[in-house]
C-alpha cells in the first residue's frame, strides 16, 4: 500500500517520465538509425543490382515510438509517417525498386525539413543515383 503511494507519487513528479522505463514501446532516435541503416544496405543492393533482401517487419513503426522531443508528434507528422511507411513497403514490391526508392528517401527528407533539419544531407546521401 505504502509502496503503491509512493510509486504514484514518483509517477505524478516524474510526469509518468519513469514508466518510459518499463514500456515496450522503443524511442524514436534508435528507429530512424535502424531505417538509416537499412536505407544504405538497400542503397547498395539496388546500385549494385542485387536482389533486395526481404522486407524488415521488425524495425519499429515510428508512429507509436517515444520521442526525444514529445511536440514533435504532430498531425503533419503523422500523415507523413504513414506515407513514408507505405513508400518503405512499395520498394520491396516494385518490379524497379530505384525511383520508389528515391521517392522514400525524399520523404524521410520532408519530414526533416519540418521535423529535424539536422541530419538532412546525410539522409540525401542515401538516393540513388
Ligand atoms: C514523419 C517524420 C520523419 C520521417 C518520415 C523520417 N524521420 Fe528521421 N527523424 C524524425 C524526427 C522527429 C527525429 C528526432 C527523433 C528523436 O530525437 O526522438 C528523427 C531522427 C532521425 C535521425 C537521428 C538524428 C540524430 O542524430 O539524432 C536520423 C539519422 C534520421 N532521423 C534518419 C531518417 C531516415 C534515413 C529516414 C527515412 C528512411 C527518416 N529519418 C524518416 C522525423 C522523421
Amino acid at each position: 500500500m505504502k509502496t503503491g503511494m509512493l510509486l504514484l507519487a514518483i509517477g505524478l513528479i516524474t510526469g509518468g517520465g519513469i514508466w518510459k522505463g518499463f514500456s515496450e514501446k522503443p524511442g524514436m532516435r534508435e528507429t530512424m538509425f535502424q531505417m538509416e541503416a537499412e536505407a544504405k544496405v538497400l542503397k547498395k543492393a539496388i546500385e549494385s543490382r542485387l536482389t533486395l533482401p526481404v522486407f524488415y517487419d521488425s524495425i519499429p513503426d515510428m508512429r507509436h515510438t517515444i520521442p526525444t522531443d514529445p511536440d514533435e508528434v504532430t498531425e503533419g507528422y503523422k500523415v507523413m509517417a504513414e506515407e513514408n511507411i507505405r513508400l518503405r513497403k512499395a520498394i520491396f514490391k516494385a518490379g524497379n525498386p530505384k525511383p520508389v526508392f528515391n521517392r522514400y528517401i525524399t520523404s524521410c527528407v520532408k519530414c526533416h525539413e519540418s521535423h529535424c533539419p539536422g541530419p538532412i544531407n546525410r539522409i540525401l546521401k542515401l538516393k540513388v543515383q
